[in-house]
């Protein structure tokens, strides 16, 4: 039995919050902490007669480091799951740490103000050293692992899908199925459809950011950048069929990179059709996805945050979503001597997430997983003193969980391979 504290209360959060009232007998208290109480209290509202979990709420600035401690102290979770923004992952490290809790994300830290001197120089010299320019990375978090271990608590980072799932599957392949896994194809494929000309399907500030960023991968112990959406394959997807895919830069080939021994190539593709890119291209060349505040008759506006008030609401796509998404990854490698491939992934359809949560794929293909890391580590089957990624757990109850849990996953052997 134990008590856990949900940061946010959007799409990935609401996810989470419906499995784990479905998970009463782990969870039998969770606190829906989030900016706007309304939000969270009309959740609670929704499910509480639905489930024995006990739901509590409150209004809390994950900005600030103190309240975030303060709720703790007064609230006393086993752990506290952040599924707030990325741009909020240190401060609610730092309250874990002030409150002695264990903590659980989806996505590593990003700065929201990338003109923030200090945080540029820092940036810049990283770049330098590491030869990929991605406003985010593990190097904010992975410094907080002396601080946990000191502190007898956990930090599992990046318990999504991808990062996630994904890489508790190169956990499972590299523990059943390989001796040495030689390269990794991330393969992230969405062929759902919500009929706006254009939206995105997670926080549109942050999926932007991500995808209009260069494109790199890991190659013989490098970075490799690329210029934005300039490596394209075409893949036909179980259950999906042929989309085109871009190479994109991602969080989890960093930590891949550190904790698969003996890999040699990591690259993550993600799928997009022409009137998304069109889209895009278009509003990076006006300069709507500008980070950085301009002044507008007298008034600081950053372009991506205004952007994002015009566009659809992640969490009012799922009932017009239809279709299916398909994330896997693609392994290569040996196995007593012998050379051999096989491709582990999910489908999940938008319409069976609506039906059964009111939320589109790509929000419960999150949500899920944050649920079950934040169940392993507070039943204490992946608690370790530090700071850890996924795949550096045991995969099998992650990947029993999945099953159970609503994102079954298929392992097929030899499949095609991305060239
Ligand atoms: N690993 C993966 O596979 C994966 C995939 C998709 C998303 N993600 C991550 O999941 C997280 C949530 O994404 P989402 O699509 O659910 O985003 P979202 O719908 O925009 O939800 C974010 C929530 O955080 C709350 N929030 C923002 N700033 C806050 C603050 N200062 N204090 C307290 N609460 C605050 C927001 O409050 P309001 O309701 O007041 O706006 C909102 O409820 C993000 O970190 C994203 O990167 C991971």
């Amino acid at each position: 039995m134990s008590k856990l504290m949900i940061v946010g209360c959007g799409g990935v959060a609401s996810v989470a919050i419906q499995k784990c009232c479905q998970n009463s007998e782990v969870f039998d208290e969770i606190m829906i902490a989030s900016r706007t109480l309304s939000k969270c209290e009309a959740l609670k509202e929704k499910l509480q007669p639905t489930t024995k979990t006990r739901i509590s709420t409150g209004a809390v600035d994950a900005n600030d480091m103190r309240d975030v401690s303060s709720w703790i102290k007064t609230w006393h979770p086993d752990a506290v799951l952040n599924v707030a923004l990325p741009y909020q992952d240190l401060t609610i490290m730092d309250a874990c740490l002030d409150a002695g809790v264990h903590y659980i994300d989806t996505a590593n830290y990003e700065a929201e103000d990338t003109e923030d001197p200090r945080w540029r120089a820092i940036y810049e010299e990283r770049c330098k050293r590491l030869g990929f320019t991605a406003y985010f990375d593990y190097s904010w978090q992975w410094a907080y692992q002396d601080k946990f271990k000191e502190a007898g608590l956990t930090a599992l980072l990046g318990s999504g899908f991808d990062p996630g799932v994904t890489s508790v599957f190169a956990a499972y392949a590299q523990k059943h199925y390989f001796d040495e896994i030689h390269t990794i194809d991330i393969l992230d494929c969405n062929g759902g459809d919500h009929g706006y000309p254009f939206a995105t399907n997670f926080n549109s500030e942050l999926n932007l950011r991500e995808v209009s960023a260069p494109g790199s991968y890991w190659e013989d112990g490098k970075w490799i950048e690329i210029p934005a959406m300039s490596i394209k394959r075409e893949y036909d997807f179980p259950q999906v069929g042929k989309k085109d895919m871009y190479l994109l830069h991602h969080e989890e080939i960093e930590s891949l990179a550190k904790n698969i021994p003996g890999v040699k190539r990591i690259r993550f593709f993600m799928t997009f059709g022409q009137s998304y890119l069109t889209h895009m291209k278009c509003l990076e060349n006006v300069g709507m996805l500008r980070t950085d505040p301009v002044n507008f008759r007298g008034q600081k506006i950053v372009p991506i945050q205004f952007l994002k008030e015009l566009l659809p609401d992640p969490a009012s796509l799922g009932p017009r979503t239809v279709g299916k998404t398909n994330i896997g990854c693609i392994f290569t490698g040996v196995k007593d001597g012998k050379e051999k491939s096989i491709y582990i992934y999910n489908v999940c359809d938008h319409q069976e997430c609506y039906k059964e949560l009111g939320s589109q794929a790509v929000s419960y293909t999150t949500g899920v997983p944050a649920m079950i890391g934040s169940m392993l580590v507070v039943n204490g089957q992946w608690q370790k003193p530090g700071v850890y990624n996924v795949e550096e757990f045991d995969p099998d109850p992650f990947m029993e969980a999945l099953n159970r849990w609503g994102l079954p996953w298929v392992v097929c052997e030899n499949p095609k391979l991305v060239d």
